[in-house]
C-alpha cells in the first residue's frame, strides 16, 4: 500500500498514521524513558477502539482461549483459531504494532515448525511480530524466527502455557536461584534478538533489576511499575471476566455492569411492547398506503 493510499484509508480515523508504532520506535521509547502501553484485543471492534485511543501495542494474546472461548486455561487454542482472531484485529489496526501470540504446541515440537508458524502469522494474518513463552530453552528458536525477519517478543516469569509444570498460576522468581535463572533467561532472550520481553507475575524488585539490565523494553503484567511498559488483558480491565481478578488487575470500567443493565432494559421493553416504537419502524409511502386502503375498501 502506498503512503497516499494509507492516508486515504485512514481519513475517517483519528490519530496520526505517520506515527505508526514499530519495533525500533519501541526501543526509542525505552531510551527516552517513555512508558510503553500494551493491551490485548481479539476482535475488530475492540482493536479499533484501542488503536484509535493510541495505545502502542495490540497483543492478540492466547488468553483469548479463556476470555473469548471460556476454556479453563490457554492450552487448547490452535494456530487456525489464533490466525482467525488476528485477521479480524488486523483489519482494525492502523497505528499500533500488532503482535500475535504463538499458541501452545505451535513452537514446542520442533524449531522449523515454529518458524513456519511464525511466518503464517505474518503472511496469513498481517501480524508484525509474534510472542513466545519461555527462557533460555527458546533461544535457538528465537534466533531462527528473527533470522526469518519476524520480530519476536519474549515472555518469562509466570508463563501460562506452563501452568501444569508450575502447578498453577503462581508468582515466579521468589528465591535467589529463581532470580538468577530469570535474569539469565532475560539476557539470553535479548541476545537472541527479542525486541521486547513480557515479565509476568514476578516481584517488583526482580522486574526492576531485569529492566535495568536489558537494552530492550520489558513489558510488565503483575510485575510492578518499574518495567518499561505495561500490558493488561482488555477483558480484565473492563470487567468482562467473571472470576475474581488477580491482584495486579485494575478495573478501569464495569462494562459487564453496563451490558447487564442495557440487556435488562431491552428485555423489559420488548416484553412490555415498548420496543420498537413507531418512530423506530419503517413505513410505506403515503401513496402506497392510500392504494392499499383503496384495495382493502374494494375487497370489502
Ligand atoms: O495471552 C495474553 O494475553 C498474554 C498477556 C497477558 C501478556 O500473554
Amino acid at each position: 500500500m502506498s503512503l497516499t493510499t494509507f492516508r486515504a484509508a485512514s481519513a475517517d480515523r483519528p490519530g496520526n498514521p505517520a506515527a505508526k508504532v514499530t519495533v525500533p520506535s519501541l526501543l526509542d521509547k525505552k531510551l527516552a524513558h517513555e512508558p510503553i502501553t500494551v493491551v490485548t484485543a481479539y476482535d475488530y471492534a475492540s482493536a479499533r477502539l484501542v488503536d484509535e485511543v493510541g495505545l502502542d501495542v495490540i497483543l492478540v494474546g492466547d488468553s483469548l482461549a479463556m476470555v473469548m472461548q471460556g476454556h479453563e486455561n490457554t492450552l487448547a487454542i490452535t494456530m487456525d483459531e489464533m490466525l482467525l482472531y488476528t485477521r479480524g484485529v488486523r483489519r482494525a489496526v492502523r497505528r499500533a504494532l500488532l503482535v500475535a501470540d504463538m499458541p501452545f504446541g505451535s513452537y514446542q515440537i520442533d524449531e522449523s515448525e515454529g518458524v513456519a508458524n511464525a511466518l503464517r502469522f505474518v503472511k496469513e494474518a498481517g501480524a508484525e511480530a509474534v510472542k513466545i513463552e519461555g527462557g533460555r530453552e527458546r533461544v535457538d528458536l528465537v534466533r531462527r524466527i528473527v533470522g526469518a525477519q519476524v520480530p519476536v517478543m519474549g515472555h518469562i516469569g509466570l508463563t501460562p502455557q506452563s501452568v501444569h509444570r508450575m502447578g498453577g498460576y503462581k508468582v515466579q522468581g521468589k528465591t535467589l536461584a529463581a532470580i538468577e535463572e530469570m535474569r539469565a533467561d532475560a539476557l539470553a532472550l535479548e541476545d537472541a534478538g527479542c525486541f521486547a520481553i513480557v515479565l509476568e507475575g514476578v516481584p517488583r524488585e526482580l522486574a526492576k533489576i531485569v529492566t535495568d539490565e536489558l537494552h530492550v523494553p520489558t513489558i510488565g503484567i503483575g510485575a510492578g511499575p518499574d518495567c518499561d511498559g505495561q500490558v493488561l488483558v482488555l477483558h480484565d480491565m473492563m470487567t468482562m471476566t467473571f472470576s475474581a481478578p488477580a491482584k495486579f488487575v485494575r478495573r478501569y470500567a464495569d462494562v459487564s455492569g453496563i451490558m447487564r443493565e442495557a440487556l435488562g432494559n431491552y428485555k423489559r421493553d420488548v416484553e412490555t411492547h415498548q420496543f420498537p416504537s413507531d418512530a423506530e419502524s419503517y413505513h410505506l409511502s403515503q401513496e402506497m398506503r392510500d392504494r392499499m386502503a383503496a384495495l382493502t375498501e374494494k375487497a370489502g
